[in-house]
């Protein structure tokens, strides 16, 4: 019924993003220039098209990111929306079988995406991936046993090459981080929205080696205009690293309110702190899907010797249906087709256990996995799972 295409013109999508995001009018220019961006950069806007009218659409923005010990090609789903005359006849559920075909021929082993309902994408085969700590407090809570003196800090526009180097170094080793480029970092951090004051990254060195580097988002908020802080990146190597930054913070008191850290799961502050948080909040975030069981060939993997066999059910991605051997061995994952299986799972579910959101057992319990009398004997560990990209 409808067909799918790169989208050429970009105004109609504009129109249905803004009606469908309810982006208002001091957001528009600043998002449109963020989506052109970001299509300079090598992302791509799809389209199901009903005759040459634009119905609905996605942006569709290519990562490298680190998936258990790899490094593995993702494909980040953003901007999905259907234009308000076309709700509810099909279009996405298209849009979306069609973005698994454009992954597969790009490569991409798995896919990110921020849900609108988790529901709606869990039927899909996209399922919860990670979620996020956030701590707000006032900086002036900020108790720190020693000043630390050897480390140094520099306040940068936009990140130098000896930050990005850092950034790219530690993306590759912690959680699901992306190495990025410096002019993805520009966009990052210069794009021009309008209630942020300032952005900024500081870099942290000790004896000429970077040790540390955070980013500043400032902004007014709130009836009251509280002075706030946003700090998303918080990414550091050493302890002496760690009380630097947060001493750079807490110098930051007499002007800013409330400082907000968005920090993985397993990052604790409350021994640095006086007393308890304003609020503390864990959110579910993004959801992830295996574009390709076989694209995972090869993944390294910290988990202990296994041979299981799962009958997959993937009704988007027919190339994922069926029976596969997943063995590991020594750390690398090999993905075999199969004919016996020792139990069944849909591939929303096998995409969360193979990323460490969740295991075997926890998918088992909950009947998720199918038969559940035999307990799997077997399991991929579980991890802190985050990825600090956004779109
Ligand atoms: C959410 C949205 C993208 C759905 O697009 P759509 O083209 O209407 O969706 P489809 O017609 O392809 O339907 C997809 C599924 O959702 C169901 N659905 C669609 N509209 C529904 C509604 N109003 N109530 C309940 N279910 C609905 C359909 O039945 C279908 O399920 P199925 O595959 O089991 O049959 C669209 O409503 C939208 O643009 N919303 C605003 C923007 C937004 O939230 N985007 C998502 C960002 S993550």
């Amino acid at each position: 019924m409808f067909d799918y295409q790169q989208i050429s013109d970009l105004n109609p999508f504009y129109r249905i993003a803004e009606f469908s995001f309810s982006v208002d009018q001091k957001y528009r220019e600043p998002v449109r220039t963020m989506v052109k961006k970001s299509l300079e950069l090598g992302s791509e806007a799809w389209g199901a098209y009903d005759k040459s009218s634009l119905v609905a659409g996605y942006v569709l923005d290519e990562y490298c990111m680190r998936f258990r010990e790899s490094v593995v090609k993702m494909g980040g789903i953003g901007f999905v929306c259907t234009r308000v005359d076309y709700r509810g006849k099909g279009a996405v559920k298209f849009l979306l079988k069609e973005s698994l075909k454009t992954m597969h021929e790009k490569g991409h082993a798995v896919s990110v995406l921020y849900p609108f309902n988790q529901g709606f994408y869990r039927k899909y085969g996209w399922e919860l991936f990670f979620r996020m700590k956030k701590i707000k407090f006032s900086p002036g809570t900020i108790n720190l046993p020693d000043e630390v003196n050897s480390v140094s800090s520099e306040l940068l526009e936009t990140p130098d090459e000896e930050s990005v180097d850092f950034y790219n170094a530690y993306a590759r080793e912690h959680y699901n981080f992306c190495p990025r480029t410096i002019e993805y970092w520009k966009m990052a951090v210069s794009h021009p929205w309008p209630d942020i004051i300032a952005r900024n990254i500081v870099k942290f060195t000790e004896d000429d080696r970077v040790v540390g580097i955070m980013d500043l988002s400032y902004s007014r908020e709130g009836k009251e205009r509280k002075q706030l802080l946003s700090i998303r990146q918080f990414l550091c190597l050493t302890e002496n690293a760690r009380r630097a930054m947060l001493g750079f913070v807490k110098r930051l008191s007499q002007q800013i309110d409330e400082v907000v850290f968005t920090l993985p799961l397993d990052e604790e502050l409350w021994p640095y702190l006086s007393d308890r948080p304003k609020e503390q909040l864990i959110q579910d975030a993004g959801m992830i899907r295996i574009v390709s069981l076989e694209g995972l060939e090869g993944l390294s993997i910290k988990a202990p010797d296994l041979d299981i066999a799962v009958k997959v059910v993937d009704s988007l991605a027919p190339w994922n249906d069926g029976v596969f051997r997943l063995i590991v061995k020594s750390g690398t994952l090999s993905v075999r087709r199969a004919d016996e299986y020792d139990f069944q799972c849909d591939i929303s579910t096998l995409s969360s256990v193979i990323s460490g959101f969740t295991n075997l057992e926890e998918m088992q319990a909950c009947g998720r996995i199918k038969p559940s009398e035999r307990p799997v004997n077997v399991d991929f560990p579980k991890q802190v799972t985050l990825l600090m990209e956004f779109f």
